[in-house]
């Protein structure tokens, strides 16, 4: 696992973002608006919020498509401001958008996950080990052959991620990889990530507007009016009802249900964020 160490020692997160502040126009009003927050390496982030809150705009600020108009970002003590220091942040964080068709360029799987590392100027052999890695990373190494376009949804968005790890960044920033997807196709994408996050301990950043994915990550962070409006474990975000409602999220699915049969009198508890739990104490209900 790599590990940034400040001059005295001390260990660096991977992503630091101090105060930033972002608009688009010179006359707007902030989009970024005093954002703070620091990813550790190997973290599995989730950031949700309704529409408009910034979080696409955040997720740009990450690899210096977007550079602060005020305030800092640092990827690996490196500064997105620098313009020096651009190229090496670019290899460190990967970007996934929504629209797998966007991501795919070449004809075959293989070619269009070779495309990055080409760019890179790798030997070919260490191309072809790349290719192969991060195909069999994302499940995909059996469909190396075939059209991307002859692909579902899913699959595509996989061969997109595959595409970004052939040039072994250290973070992935998804934003709303899932969104275009139908349900078999958004669970195997998160089953990637999280195979990616466990196996490859692979730093992640999913912009999600499911609540069920979000619960899935390590903390969530919830963004409102350009500002992180409230972090921490799933549990303790889906804990505070009145937030919830406060910055227009939605329950879990799983939580909702629980509620509801709580309400109905239902001998269950409240504050239920896992499918199997439901199950195992619907299960114990005499
Ligand atoms: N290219 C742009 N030019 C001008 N304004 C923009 C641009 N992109 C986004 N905005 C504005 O910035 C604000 C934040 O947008 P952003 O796309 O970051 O939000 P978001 O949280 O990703 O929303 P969504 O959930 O709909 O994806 C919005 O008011 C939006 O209209
Ligand atoms: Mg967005």
């Amino acid at each position: 696992m790599a590990v940034f160490l400040y001059q005295d020692g001390e260990m660096m997160p991977l992503i630091e973002v101090d105060d930033l502040y972002y608009k688009y126009g010179q006359e707007d009003d902030w989009v970024l608006a005093g954002v703070d927050l620091e990813v550790e390496t190997g973290e599995f982030v989730a950031i949700v919020g309704h529409n408009g809150s910034g979080k696409s705009t955040f997720a740009k600020m990450l690899n210096g498509l977007l550079v602060p108009k005020q305030g800092v970002v640092k990827v690996a003590g490196l500064e997105t401001k620098d313009k020096e220091e651009i190229w090496g942040i670019r290899q460190r964080v990967g970007m996934v958008f929504q629209n797998p068709d966007n991501q795919l360029v070449a004809n075959i799987v293989e070619e269009d996950v070779a495309f990055g590392p080409e760019n890179l100027g790798l030997e070919s052999q260490v191309i072809k080990t790349r290719v192969k890695e991060a195909l069999t990373a994302v499940g995909m190494e059996e469909f190396r052959r075939h059209a991307p376009h002859n692909l579902s949804g899913g699959q595509k968005q996989r061969v997109a991620i595959a595409g970004i790890l052939a040039m072994q960044p250290q973070c992935l920033v998804l934003d709303e990889p899932t969104a275009m997807l139908d349900p078999v196709g958004r669970k195997n994408v998160m089953s990637t990530l999280h195979d990616l996050n466990q196996n490859l301990d692979m730093t992640l950043i999913h912009i999600t507007h499911f609540m069920s994915e979000a619960i899935q990550a390590d903390r969530i962070i919830v963004m409102d009016q350009g500002k992180v409006a409230l972090q921490g474990r799933p549990a303790e975000i889906f804990g505070q009802l009145d937030k919830i409602k406060e910055y227009n999220l939605d329950l879990p699915q799983v939580t909702e249900l629980a509620v509801r049969l709580k309400q109905a009198g239902v001998d269950i508890s409240s504050d239920i964020y896992e499918v199997d739990r439901l199950v195992n104490e619907l299960c114990l209900l005499k």
